[in-house]
């Protein structure tokens, strides 16, 4: 992989450089935590663009011991850009519209809810809650923000998978099949809240979009599978044995272990992540503990998808994920 960063040797673990802070990372391949940044203070431009840069290179990074409000939160994340609101269906925090708090009971809730629905209503397949945030919509978001507010000693990891190596990985001739197709991707009754309406007059779906299966990062050029088994479908064009077949095989690729980085929080552990770039899944073992478990997140506003034949990603159905500044 190529980095924008000076290696320099520094005890047991590698560490690297950037002008204004220094990454230690996790993995070869994604996932490194930054330290000697409080958060509870505006950070700079400088250091800003720094972080993209080791975003840029290892795709999530993380931050410990940060004691921050929903104020100091968001002032972060502006930092990057324009703030979404919380979600496109659910609703953010009252005073706090960005801010989308999730308990671990609600993962609980909706799972049974889904699995409860009629025949044709659940979620297309069970990829094991690996997903990209928010790609139902055309316009997913840049960067998801994720603040840990109630932790549990044990249980509530959150993995992080590298799409870029994950495209990197596969044989040319699988790299040429995949470069011009373009993937459905919708929401499910997993997702659906009975066609309510959002408390800021939106719609809250459902929603459809088509994007380019390879995407390339705005950013950096670097061309990566953006796939979501969360949400796909299928792939525009194909058979259905033989969509299903290629995104089994994609879905092996993505969550190769390898390309993963899993990370276990602590109170007040911040992540961001590049969500242009990163396929997570968390919390991965909800089923397996009953102690409470909280975190906040606000996402950094991203643009239409970009397939390598200049595809641009539409919406089928619902309106584009909106912007409050
Ligand atoms: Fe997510």
């Amino acid at each position: 992989m190529s980095l924008s960063s000076t290696l320099i040797a520094d005890g047991p673990r590698d560490r690297f450089t950037y002008d204004h802070l220094a990454v230690t990372p996790l993995t070869p391949t994604i996932g490194a935590e930054i330290d000697g940044i409080d958060l509870s203070q505006p950070i700079t431009p400088a250091q800003a663009a720094d972080i993209q840069r080791a975003l840029h290179d290892w795709r999530v990074v993380f931050f410990r011991d940060q004691r921050i409000d929903n104020d100091q939160l968001k002032a972060f994340g502006r930092a990057f850009g324009p703030l979404t609101p919380a979600h496109p269906i659910a609703e953010g925090l009252e005073d706090h519209p960005e801010i989308w708090e999730r308990s671990v009971e609600e993962y609980r809730t909706r799972r049974e809810r889904a699995e409860s629905a009629p025949p044709g209503r659940q979620p297309p397949r069970d990829y094991k809650g690996w997903h990209i945030d928010i790609t139902f919509v055309a316009n997913p978001n840049r960067y998801s923000i994720l603040y840990g507010v109630q932790i549990p000693p044990y249980g509530g990891d959150t993995l992080f998978a590298n799409l870029v190596e994950a495209y990197r990985g596969l044989s040319p001739a699988i790299q040429r099949l995949v470069d011009g197709l373009q993937a459905v991707h919708r929401t499910s009754s997993y997702d659906l809240n009975g066609g309510k309406v959002r408390r800021d007059g939106r719609s809250t779906g459902p929603f459809v979009a088509i994007h380019p299966l390879v995407r390339v990062h705005p950013e950096t050029g670097e061309k990566l599978l953006f796939l979501n088994p969360g949400t796909v479908s299928h792939i525009v064009g194909l058979k259905e044995p033989e969509s299903q077949a290629l995104l089994d095989l994609l879905f092996y690729e993505v969550t190769r272990p390898e390309y993963q980085v899993r990370f276990h929080w602590r109170q007040h552990s911040l992540v961001v992540w590049d969500n242009q770039s990163v396929a997570h899944a968390g919390p991965i073992d909800y089923a397996q503990f009953d102690l409470p478990r909280a975190v906040r997140r606000i996402t950094v506003a991203g643009d239409l998808t970009e397939g390598p034949d200049g595809f641009r990603s539409r919406a089928i159905e619902g309106e584009l994920f909106n912007v409050l500044g």
